[in-house]
């Protein structure tokens, strides 16, 4: 006791870094799920900025074990870069712990995901190239390798040998591109084996004895809920679970060790690559939010596309996740506005639709019925209590609130760590 989880709620990047960072200071283990290096959390602290794709935020955090549970899927070398250059910044990464279950990202993983996504076209998904995909779908066709397998260099040649026959294949003969060779890729991950021997472990035990301890587990989701692979806009997700459920499978753990929550919301929207977004904002708003936001991605640096607070999108998300706080981030962002848009509700066909759409095509091609609030004209990067933000950003706060149906504990009002309101304990 207590697991906390810390999900996003709309399509990644709200800011749920900096909700681990307000938390850190309380929580012994911070466990990521899934996803893989697709994800990017920027935390800043002591005034340093780091950018993590792979490792969770708990490794700044010199009393928290981070750990990356069986549900992620790794990229060994990527994992081993992003440990040296904290190691290069001081960070002691001694703590960190892999599950040995975790998948592996291997080279033609990485390929594949570059030429289906040239094949698909103008259909193309607009994956961060990470090689998250075909990682997955080889798990789910129990063709994976596994980070355990790297300890044993029996097992990880016999196991490549078979998979890389198929793959090999198809990039040759579907993708008229180059074979991998096995010794190659052999010799690379064995020798990043060793390396990360001393990490690896059986993290779900490790999560399990934290919890019966008493101690206090942060399960951390990459990506959010509009990204979830069931739950989200389908087929533009990702191809693992974001939703609070996913931390179950992907830490190990029983549904009934989660306590908290904690749903997290940019107090508008963004979303970066191909798909649906209703509440996308008409270019001249949506210029003033990329630049007032700073909305480039952590990980591929690309613009994303921003839009209003879309609170049919939200309320899904809140029910989906069995929220028990909301956190709203960004709301710094919006004082750029005289007035400002809610999505209430979509419009579809003349029926209106207050909660989600149950067909996609809804989705899709519906308009969101928007509300506007009075903005606020006023610097409030400096507040700190509800009492020190205008009435008008106030009363944001409690129309989201309203609109979602979970209480908001806090708004933050700036990238730095002292930059929050708490509304609540
Ligand atoms: P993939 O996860 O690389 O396969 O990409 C699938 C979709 O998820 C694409 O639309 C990506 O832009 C999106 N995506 C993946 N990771 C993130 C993230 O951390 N933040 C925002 N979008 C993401």
């Amino acid at each position: 006791m207590p697991g906390i989880c810390l999900v996003g709620l709309q399509w990644g990047d709200e800011g749920k870094g900096k909700v681990t960072d307000l938390l850190a200071g309380d929580v012994d283990v911070v466990v990521r799920y899934q996803g893989g290096n697709n994800a990017g959390h920027t935390v800043v602290v002591d005034g340093a900025r780091y950018a993590l794709h792979l490792i969770p935020t708990g490794i700044l955090y010199p009393g928290c074990v981070p750990v990356i549970g069986n549900g992620v899927v790794i990229n060994p070398q990527v994992l081993l870069e992003e440990m040296e250059a904290l190691e290069a910044r001081g960070v002691d990464v001694s703590r960190l712990r892999i599950s040995g279950n975790a998948h592996l990202i291997m080279p033609y993983h990485l390929e594949l995901d570059r030429v289906t996504e040239r094949r698909l076209g103008k259909n193309r998904l607009g994956t961060t190239k990470r090689g998250i995909g075909p990682a997955y779908a080889d798990k789910a066709a129990r063709v994976g390798l596994r980070v355990q397998d790297l300890l044993d260099p029996k097992i990880f040649g016999e196991k490549l040998a078979v998979v890389l026959k198929e793959k090999n294949l198809v990039l040759t003969r579907v993708y008229g591109r180059l074979p991998f060779d096995a010794r190659e890729i052999s010799d690379a991950y064995l020798a990043y084996g060793e390396r990360l021997r001393p990490y690896i472990t059986d993290t779900a035990a490790l999560v399990q004895h934290a919890l019966d301890d008493g101690r206090t587990v942060l399960f951390e989701g990459a990506q959010a809920t509009m990204l979830d692979l069931d739950h989200g806009t389908y087929p533009f997700v990702t191809s693992s679970n974001p939703v609070a459920g996913g931390a179950c499978a992907g830490a190990g753990i029983g549904p009934r060790d989660i306590d908290r929550v904690i749903g997290v919301t940019k107090a508008y929207c963004t979303r970066v690559g191909s798909g649906p977004f209703p509440s996308e904002a008409d270019p001249a708003d949506a210029e003033v939010l990329v630049e007032a936001g700073g909305e480039y991605g952590t990980t591929t640096g690309r613009r994303r596309r921003t839009g209003w607070f879309d609170a049919v999108a939200a309320r899904y998300a809140a029910r989906l996740n069995a929220l028990t706080e909301l956190v709203v981030t960004k709301l710094d962002v919006l004082s750029a506005f005289e007035r400002v848009k809610v999505c209430v509700a979509y419009t579809f066909e003349g029926r209106r639709y207050d909660g989600f759409p149950e067909h996609q095509t809804v989705f899709n091609k519906c308009t969101p019925i928007y509300e506007e609030l009075p903005g606020w004209d006023a610097d409030i990067t400096g507040a700190r209590r509800p009492e020190d933000l205008p009435a008008a950003a106030r009363t944001y706060v409690e129309a989201v609130q309203e609109l979602v149906g979970v209480p908001v504990t806090w708004a933050s009002v700036g990238p730095g760590r002292d930059q929050i309101v708490r509304f609540r304990r």
